[in-house]
């Protein structure tokens, strides 16, 4: 005679291989167990009673594991990286008459061109950081009120989505610090999304493009900032162009700057009234000696200057547009203006 346990393990192994896996209740094995049940006193009938239950409930388990794995056989596998429906037929292509490049990535590409020609190297940030690039190597003191006016958001980890490119400082010092102990410069520029916990509006947007200049050298200047930055304005407005700059505070800078140029009439400003309306464009200055030193450079030999500002401000003034949150409308009537 099998034992309830060895029974249980014969039966189980039928179920996993069966066809009609609910017949194995319907064997001779299995109604044997009840076969004996009459004839034995009534609290051993209650304790046997109970271990059939049990194993039939078990085995029930089992059926309808088995069941659904024979069922599911027959499901045909979806490949959800397929550019279409597979099982279908082929679709013809979208015309790439529908399509057009994203404004923001073309303008993008023409700022990176000007600085590349000006023997900038060209590095895209990364679109998530932590807290000693965002502000502990630029110079923000620990707890200090600056840091609040970045509206960085933070990932639950603690990371943050930079809220500017300035985060790529660092990096640049550091990589750049061979070449410049050689007797070389740093001459980069970096550019990429940035992230700001920032109300929506004409003007505002979580979500914005950067491009930031850092250049060092034994003795470069506020001049040589000066000329870099109108050479690539006048670069990328196609004109000569008014400059000037007012003093502003960033950690990051000593002395700190914003760049401003004088709407020109070519780019919709009227040649009458709007003389004298400047128009603010990027915030800049000489990096901090704590900077260089953040990134093992010694201030005392070398010196450098760094500016950043918008992508999408520039944009908007080259082409008229009046609100920024077009840029990430995905607004077909929007995007179609921009058809090459
Ligand atoms: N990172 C600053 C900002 O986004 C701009 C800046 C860059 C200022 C480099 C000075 C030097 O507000």
């Amino acid at each position: 005679m099998q034992t309830t346990q060895e029974l249980r393990h014969d039966l189980l192994e039928q179920i996993a291989t069966a066809t009609t896996p609910r017949d194995v209740l319907k064997s001779a094995a299995y109604k044997g167990l009840y076969s004996g049940l009459g004839s034995l006193s009534p609290d051993k009938r209650a304790t046997r009673g109970k271990e059939i239950n049990d194993l039939k409930r078990v085995l029930e388990t089992a059926i309808d594991a088995r069941e659904f794995e024979l069922e599911s056989a027959h499901v045909e596998a979806l490949d959800i990286t397929a550019p279409w429906d597979v099982s279908g037929s082929r679709p013809e292509l979208l015309p790439t008459s529908q399509g057009t490049r994203h404004p923001l990535t073309t303008e993008l590409e023409k700022v990176v061109d000007i600085f590349t020609r000006m023997g900038f190297e060209a590095i895209e940030s990364r679109q998530i950081d932590d807290d000693e690039h965002m502000f502990g190597a630029l110079n923000f003191p620990e707890n200090h009120p600056a840091r609040d006016g970045y509206d960085t958001f933070r990932t639950e980890e603690g990371f943050i989505p930079p809220a500017h490119t300035s985060t790529m400082q660092n990096r640049i010092l550091r990589a750049g610090k061979e070449t410049l102990e050689a007797g070389g410069q740093i001459a980069a520029v970096s550019y990429g999304r940035v992230f700001r916990n920032e109300d929506v509006d004409a003007t505002h947007e979580h979500t914005f493009y950067q491009c930031e200049g850092v250049f060092v050298s034994k003795d470069a200047s506020l001049a040589e900032m000066l000329g870099t930055l109108r050479a690539f304005f006048e670069e990328y407005y196609g004109q000569s162009l008014k400059i000037k700059t007012q003093p502003a505070y960033f950690p990051f800078v000593e002395p700190g700057l914003e760049f401003a140029i004088e709407k020109p009439a070519a780019l919709g400003g009227n040649p009458l009234s709007s003389v004298g309306e400047w128009l603010e464009m990027l915030g800049c200055g000489m990096i901090h000696p704590n900077v260089l030193k953040a990134a093992d450079i010694d201030p005392q030999k070398y010196q450098g200057f760094a500016w950043g500002g918008g992508i999408e401000r520039l944009v908007m003034l080259k082409y008229g547009i009046e609100d920024l949150r077009h840029f990430e409308s995905g607004k077909l009537a929007f995007l179609r203006k921009f058809v090459a």
